[in-house]
């Protein structure tokens, strides 16, 4: 027995911290004390919470309009450190959004196995974002310096009645969307860290990034088929509407589509969605 809090609780916890290098601490402990439990071989509690309509967020960075973020250009230190802090803006989210999916569906039975993905995919998550952090913190940009994108939560909020929307558009679309663009950002980390020591770091933890996102998307995708499964519905067709329905826009080729494989992604899931 552990004096663990139920699950969504902490999950719900970790939504109602605002300040970035807080809630990643707060989202490791309590990683750290589901997995141990889960160790010993038991079975904690889920329970069930109510989570916030929109995590809480620090007071900076401003949120603007994806219109009104000034373009990055790679080239420059300061584009370098524009796109570092777009990608820690992204991970801070991408935080909240493994602990939202914990608690919010709990009303939907799943087997441990889902809340153990989610979990750990959000500890990798809280480390993406400290690892990013400490870059930014190197280049004198820490996170909340720079203007970062509104509207991250917008298909959180879409899909809050929907677990098989929220996989779909969630893991399967804008996390895969991620195996697309990161070797590119390593690339012009990789050419700057001959000058620059600070991308030789950053270039490190994007690798990081890179290997684990995969299973994120491969998290999605399980328990999307299983869900698909369990109604007796067609995952290719399911996906397709749930796509349609939830994301605004087509998807954008060119695709990963050796990681996207690996991750359990085919192409004829995500092929007849590209612009
Ligand atoms: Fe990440
Ligand atoms: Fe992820």
């Amino acid at each position: 027995m552990t004096d663990m809090p139920p699950l969504a609780q902490m999950a719900e916890a970790v939504l109602r911290t605002a300040d970035g290098r807080g809630k990643t601490a707060l989202s490791r402990r309590y990683a750290a004390q589901w997995q141990a439990a889960r160790a010993r071989g038991e079975t904690p509690e889920i329970g069930s919470a109510t989570p916030p309509d929109r995590p809480a967020r620090p007071d900076r960075p401003a949120l603007l309009d994806p219109r009104d973020v000034p373009r990055r250009r790679p080239g420059s230190p300061q584009g370098r450190r524009a796109i570092l802090h777009a990608v820690a803006h992204i991970e801070l989210n991408a935080v909240d959004l493994h602990w939202d999916i914990v608690a919010r569906f709990t009303d939907v039975p799943m087997p441990i196995g889902f809340y153990d993905d989610w979990v750990k995919s959000a500890d990798e998550e809280s480390k993406h974002f400290n690892l990013i952090c400490d870059v930014l913190d190197r280049m004198d940009c820490p996170y909340g310096t720079l203007p970062a994108h509104a509207g991250m939560w917008r298909a959180a909020e879409d899909t809050r009645d929907d677990l098989m929307g929220r996989l779909a558009v969630v893991p399967m679309v804008l996390e895969a969307r991620g195996l697309d663009v990161t070797p590119g950002m390593i690339e012009i980390f990789e050419r700057a860290q001959r000058d620059e020591p600070a991308a030789a770091q950053a270039v490190e933890a994007m690798r990081v990034i890179y290997a684990e996102e995969v299973h994120h998307v491969a998290y999605g995708s399980k328990w999307f088929h299983f869900l698909c499964g369990r109604h007796d519905t067609d995952p290719r067709d399911a996906f397709h509407d749930l796509v349609r329905r939830y994301f605004h826009g087509a998807l954008k080729p060119p695709f990963n589509e050796e990681k996207r494989a690996e991750a359990g992604l085919p192409p004829d899931f995500y092929w007849p969605l590209a612009e």
